[in-house]
Parts: C-alpha cells; sequence; structure tokens
C-alpha cells in the first residue's frame, strides 16, 4: 500500500499545518511505504522569484525533516529533480476533457479572485494527477479542499486506462476528518490567508506577543466561565500540553479564579516546549544544508526509479515506445 502526498513550498508552517497535516504524514511512516515530495512545479503558478523558490524549498525540505520526517523510512523529494512528472502530464493531458478542467473549484475561486488565468494554472489538477500517477500510488492524504483534485485524477486514470488498457493504479483520497481543525489566533479557522497563525519555527519573542496578544472577553478572571471549552487558549493547549494540564486549566477558567494572563502564559510556555525538539533539529539542519541536499538527492534517486518504469509503461500503452 503506498501512501503519497505533495507539500506546496508557500508561506510558513503553522500549527495548523503541523497538526493537521504533518504529524499525520509522519505518524504514517510506522506503516511503511510513504512518498512525500516538495510541489516545486506546482509553486510557478504562484511563486515567480527563482530565489524565493529555492529558499522556499530548501526551508520546507528543513522543516519537514526537523518535525520528524525520516528519510530512511519515507523517499522525500522535490518535484522538479523527477521531470518524468512533466511527460506524463502531457500524455495524461491529452486524455483529460477540457470540462473537467473548467470545473476545477480552485481555478474558479482564482479566477474569481481576479488572478489572470494561465496555461500552468488551468493545467494544475493535471500535474497533480501525474504527480499520483507516477508512483502507482494506494492513498493520497490530503486536506478537504483537494477532494476535488483527487476525483479528477481519479478520473483522468480511469480514461487512460479505457483509452489505452490497464495502465494505472486508481488512487483512493484520504481525507484527514478525524484531524480537528485547529483553530487561529481570532477564533477562525488557523490559515496564513487569514494571518491568524502560531508558526511552528520562529522567533520566540515575536511568537510570545502573538500569544500574549490573543483577544479574549471582558469577563474578569473571578468571574466563573461555563463556556471554558470554547475558549481559544484551551482549545490550543489541548494540543500542545499533556491531556491532564488541559483539562485542569479548563476546569479552573470555568469554576473562575484563573486570569487570562496566566492562561496564555502557560499555553506559549507548553507550545514552547511542545515543539522544542524540532526547533533543535532545525538548528541542527539549518547548519548543514549539504546534508539536505543529499537526502533530496537521493530521494529523487528513489522515486525516479519507479517513476521511469511507470512512464515507460504508460509511453508503451499509449504507442509511444
Ligand atoms: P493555509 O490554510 O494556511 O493556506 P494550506 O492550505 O497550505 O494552509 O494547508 C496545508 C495542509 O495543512 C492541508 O493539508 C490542510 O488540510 C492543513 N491545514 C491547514 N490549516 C489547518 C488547520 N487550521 N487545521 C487543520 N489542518 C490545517
Ligand atoms: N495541490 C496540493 C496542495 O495545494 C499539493 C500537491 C501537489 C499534492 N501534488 C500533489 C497533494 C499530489 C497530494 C498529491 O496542497
Amino acid at each position: 500500500m503506498r501512501t503519497l502526498t505533495g507539500i506546496t513550498p508557500s508561506g510558513t508552517l503553522h500549527i495548523g499545518n503541523y497538526f493537521g497535516a504533518m504529524r499525520p504524514a509522519i505518524e504514517a511512516q510506522a506503516g511503511g511505504d510513504c512518498f512525500y515530495f516538495i510541489a516545486d512545479y506546482h509553486s510557478m503558478t504562484s511563486v515567480t522569484d527563482a530565489a524565493e523558490r529555492r529558499s522556499k524549498t530548501h526551508g520546507i525540505a528543513i522543516d519537514w525533516l526537523a518535525c520528524g520526517l525520516d528519510p530512511q523510512k519515507s523517499v522525500f523529494w522535490r518535484q522538479s529533480d523527477t521531470p518524468e512528472v512533466c511527460e506524463l502530464t502531457w500524455l495524461i493531458g491529452s486524455v483529460t476533457p477540457m470540462g473537467l478542467l473548467e470545473r476545477a473549484h480552485s481555478f474558479k475561486d482564482k479566477i474569481a479572485k481576479g488572478i489572470s488565468p494561465n496555461f500552468g494554472l488551468f493545467a494544475y489538477p493535471v500535474l497533480m494527477a501525474a504527480d499520483i500517477l507516477l508512483y502507482d500510488t494506494n492513498a493520497v492524504p490530503v486536506g478537504q479542499d483537494q477532494r476535488q483534485h483527487l476525483e479528477m485524477t481519479r478520473d483522468i486514470a480511469i480514461k487512460f486506462n479505457q483509452t489505452y488498457g490497464e495502465t494505472f493504479v486508481v488512487p483512493e483520497a484520504v481525507i484527514r476528518n478525524d484531524v480537528a481543525i485547529v483553530p487561529g489566533l481570532d477564533g477562525q479557522k488557523m490559515s496564513k490567508s487569514y494571518g491568524n497563525t502560531l508558526e511552528i519555527f520562529g522567533d520566540e519573542k515575536a511568537l510570545r506577543k502573538k500569544v500574549m496578544s490573543i483577544v479574549m472577553d471582558s469577563r474578569t478572571p473571578a468571574e466563573p466561565k461555563p463556556d471554558a471549552d470554547r475558549n481559544i487558549c484551551i482549545q490550543l493547549l489541548r494540543l500542545v500540553a499533556p491531556k491532564d494540564v488541559a483539562a485542569d486549566f479548563e476546569a479552573r477558567l470555568r469554576a473562575g479564579g484563573l486570569g487570562y494572563g496566566d492562561l496564555k502564559k502557560a499555553l506559549f510556555e507548553r507550545y514552547w516546549d511542545f515543539f522544542a525538539g524540532a526547533r533543535a533539529r532545525r538548528t541542527q539542519l539549518a547548519a548543514d544544508p549539504g546534508y539536505v541536499d543529499g537526502v533530496l538527492r537521493e530521494g529523487a534517486e528513489r522515486a525516479r526509479s519507479v517513476a521511469r518504469v511507470v512512464v515507460q509503461r504508460a509511453r508503451k500503452a499509449a504507442g509511444l515506445d
């Protein structure tokens, strides 16, 4: 059973990304065959500066390794190191109906936002399908927002198989319904587009300030708070502190007597401790760019050995051999 997912190198990772996507992916490594890649070709539809792409790609590789991606257990590589994916994009793109791509929510949303569309943006789901089909993937863990892209991948695989004979494994999406949505510092879903994030890595002083500035209501510390379970700090504390510690803070907030300042202080400390190991590993990794490049190079070789076989199979099926 092969699991594969792509990570777009955009923005700085926040704890919503960690609990929603990274931790499940890292835990899945225990079960074996995991393929994880940094989707730098995909970033071309949003990032148009070469230096920025290089630094984001390197940065996100370090972030994932620091958080526990283990290159001994998983294949971890940079998408553009396996250019076979571009060839496969053409092969499968040639059986992909225009109507399918025209219905893509992500494309329609971008147009609605006034982004002037280019071919890359329109073809994005085909490249994503190629990412998946190129590695005979069975399961693709993704967030809810990617569900439609996975349906398109399945449609494209089935269409190719019908046209040229059984060639591709038809993958299943694994939508993470079990992972709760991590709230942002303002109570909405944590997202880089809402500016309400708590980053995994960053400057201690600035991050402490972010936590201490979480807006609470005007009730006095002494007042009992029957809605303590919905408090943002309590919700975040549940993620980063042991269960009994979070439950104790919740009980004290509910009963009255715990001030918001003390609660925020406790949240910051638990959060800071929670990521202490990852932070230390990140510092080490950042000091050794050669190591990270080596991991990605080796991952690319392993990924490529699978990609070559599958692209050859597709070429043969289509009479391009
Ligand atoms: P953002 O919303 O900040 O732009 P992305 O869309 O890049 O985040 O999300 C990357 C991954 O992290 C997705 O798989 C998504 O499901 C997960 N994720 C993002 N924000 C949250 C959140 N607040 N709670 C849980 N998972 C999240
Ligand atoms: N489009 C995905 C996102 O924005 C990233 C991605 C690219 C991906 N290729 C993929 C995810 C293949 C899963 C499988 O999050």
